[in-house]
């Protein structure tokens, strides 16, 4: 999975800020200059949010004059991974995203790619997410979609996205969005597969609280070793083949770093 540890060590930095508004500020600047590079090279910025409740703060600092002349025309967004629910539903991270960002910058509504989660069957919202991303990045030989930026979080148990420990998903090589059972919530969830989030140009996780500092000592103590099991930490599997992996803890998540 991914790049071999050795080849792979290079592109990874890991940063202990103070706390989590460290966080959201070192991560608006990194968002800035990874939009300022995508556009000077590509023309346009292709960012995968992150969902949960950490990458709030940074979304909201977006929305504020840390975001004023960032080039949201040029922005285009989809996310990382969605809840199986409708969009204006409490547990939605594209409502979570749309009231802390979308809806308070000039970003047009064509540059915004949601997950159709209202879909009754998970299987078909998935489909339907997978096939967007095909019209959007072209269907070149079925390359894999690169991101500019992709979010990403880490619960306790080394969940990302929705990618959770013990779950079908993480053995997905082929597709790029899949319905994934997410047995502790009991319930269907959407969201990228590993073969999506390793072709990031830049992978971005933030993750902050004591409740995660051991997991990140055992994922990030582990990332190097090929060997260790695939499905009982799924962020470890997080490392971009030809891209950057960049980590921003606070104090306490990093205490045992
Ligand atoms: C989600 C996220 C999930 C999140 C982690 C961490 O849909 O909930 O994609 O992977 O990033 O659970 O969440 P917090 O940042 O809120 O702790």
């Amino acid at each position: 999975m991914g790049v071999p540890a050795d080849r792979w060590r290079a592109n990874r930095s890991v940063r202990v800020l103070a706390d989590r508004e460290a966080i959201f500020a070192a991560a608006a600047a990194e968002w800035t200059a990874q939009a300022e590079a995508a556009i000077a090279a590509r023309g346009q910025f292709k960012v995968a949010l992150a969902g949960g409740s950490t990458p709030k703060g940074l979304y909201d600092l977006l929305a504020g004059p840390v975001g004023a002349n960032l080039p949201w025309d040029k922005t285009f967004f989809f996310f990382g991974d969605e809840r199986h629910v409708p969009p204006d539903h409490a547990d939605s991270n594209f409502r979570m995203a749309q009231e802390a960002l979308l809806s308070r910058v000039p970003v047009p509504g064509e540059n915004i790619f949601r997950v159709l989660a209202e879909e009754t069957d998970a299987h078909i919202a998935a489909a339907k997410y997978d096939e967007a991303l095909r019209e959007f990045f072209g269907r070149v030989h079925f390359t894999v979609p690169r991101f500019d930026l992709i979010l990403l979080g880490m619960g306790p148990d080394g969940h990302t996205a929705s990618l959770f420990p013990g779950s079908s998903g993480l053995a997905e090589e082929d597709r790029w969005v899949i319905a994934n059972w997410v047995e502790k919530f009991n319930t269907w969830r959407i969201t990228f597969t590993y073969p999506v989030l390793n072709a990031a140009r830049c992978v971005l996780f933030m993750a902050a609280g004591a409740d995660k500092a051991a997991m990140l000592h055992t994922v990030l103590d582990t990332l190097e070793d090929d060997e260790a099991p695939m499905d009982e930490f799924p962020s470890r599997y997080v490392r971009p083949a030809h891209g950057d992996l960049i980590w921003m803890v606070d104090a306490a998540a990093g205490l045992q770093l």
